[in-house]
């Protein structure tokens, strides 16, 4: 397959580019006049559109299985579809919550060919000390995800042995962490000397935490989620209800901070669905991401935030933390991974166009920065700016572990 005049950001320098796939592998980015002898079964003209690799999303939540009248692994792949994201990582507290190697396997089979992009999981901490489980599962999952604050799906772990073990035996953590408990994080990740994932941080003196970790030459990376970006607590209603919960504008701009400075490593959602009906009837944490958060992230293009940063902290960063293989860059002999966007569509986001089981959207209205017109998962199209093609989803290989 041949994709022409594609937009794209190619070591660094932006240009017009035809991209050759083949086996699902980008084999050539070429200038695009030095194509034409070659014999291709299908071309694509992407019209001068940006290409940009494929979003990944290191933070889902798809309630498969257990939960699945609020999502599951089929409307969740096809919002990532429709949002861009090609990759995503998918969180432990599905229910039976991930945290034995048994319930890992059942929940891999699962998902096998009901997902219309590449996926991952992330194993999940036990109060009960699951350690021997992470050791078992090391080379199958992105990360030991911990709770250190109660949220959705009663994981919390607060016990020092039972964390100190946790970190021990994990290859990288991730944390659900709010503000002390980010010390805490960082305390355990130096004893141990383990990579750190700090989930969504939301606040300016999580942002300070993170600096100074780094300056320490601490491997401690820091994600944050759109909603926490562009949304603050004057807005909040039961809807817009997460954890953690929307914080000041001081905050918002900290973390776009944060985010142009390299402190702040990755973009992800924490896609967090629930029904409309347990949003309005009862306190409930969490908002879905991953169909807006290109489109939202674009809508800061050369305003808040560059092409080039976009693409690392949407993509590639994600793919280097938990070391996805072959994803995450615009490259030769990489997943041809792809998402074909027209920046000057700004169309408003409108819940009557969710695919998410869940059937809202908390930015209904909103105008976004640019559709959607194609997402490849390697080298295939899954979705064409209008319908979902193909289930063809696996999951991902990490390397060296
Ligand atoms: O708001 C949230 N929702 N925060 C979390 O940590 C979990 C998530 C969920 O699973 O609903
Ligand atoms: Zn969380
Ligand atoms: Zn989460």
């Amino acid at each position: 397959m041949l994709l022409k005049n594609c937009k794209v950001l190619y070591h660094g320098e932006e240009g017009i580019k035809d991209i050759l796939v083949q086996d699902g592998k980008i084999v050539k980015i070429y200038n695009c006049s030095e194509v034409e002898e070659l014999d291709i079964d299908e071309i694509i003209d992407v019209d001068g559109n940006w290409v940009l690799p494929g979003v990944i999303d290191a933070h889902t939540h798809m309630r498969d299985p257990g939960l699945d009248y609020k999502e599951d692994f089929e409307t969740g792949s096809m919002a990532c579809a429709k949002g861009g994201v090609t990759t995503f990582i998918d969180m432990p507290n599905t229910v039976p919550n991930t945290t034995t190697e048994e319930i890992l396997t059942a929940k891999e089979r699962n998902s096998k060919n009901r997902s219309y992009v590449d996926y991952g999981f992330h194993f999940g901490g036990s109060r009960l000390d699951n350690s021997e489980e992470i050791k078992k599962v090391k080379r199958r999952v992105a990360s030991t995800k911990i709770f250190l604050n109660m949220s959705t799906g009663d994981m919390l772990v607060e016990e020092d042995k039972v964390l100190e073990n946790l970190f021990k035996e994990s290859k990288i953590v991730s944390v659900h962490a709010e503000e002390d408990m980010v010390d805490r994080a960082i305390d355990l990740a130096r004893r141990f000397r383990k990579p750190l994932y700090l989930c969504h941080l939301s606040k300016k003196s999580e942002v300070e935490k993170l600096r100074a970790a780094k300056k320490e030459g601490l491997k401690i990376y820091g994600e944050v989620a759109p909603h926490h970006l562009f949304l603050d607590s004057t807005m909040a209603n039961s809807l817009l209800l997460m954890k953690p919960e929307l914080k000041e504008k001081e905050d918002n701009e900290a973390l776009w901070e944060g985010l142009m400075d390299g402190t702040i490593d990755t973009i992800g959602t924490d896609h967090a669905p629930h029904t409309l009906e347990e949003k309005n009837s009862k306190v409930t944490y969490g908002i879905p991401g991953v169909e807006n958060s290109l489109e939202l992230m674009l809508k800061e293009l050369n305003k808040k935030i560059d092409m080039k940063t976009l693409q690392k902290v949407m993509s590639e960063n994600p793919a280097k933390i938990f070391k996805i293989e072959n994803k995450g860059i615009l490259e030769i002999g990489y997943d041809a991974d792809l998402v074909v966007v027209d920046i000057t569509r700004k169309e408003v986001i409108k819940n009557e166009d969710v695919v998410s089981k869940c059937g809202w959207t908390p930015y209904d209205g909103v105008v976004g920065g640019g559709k959607v017109l194609s997402t490849l998962v390697r080298g295939k199209v899954v979705y064409d700016g209008n319908s979902f093609i193909e289930k063809i989803g696996e999951g991902v290989s990490y390397k060296n572990v």
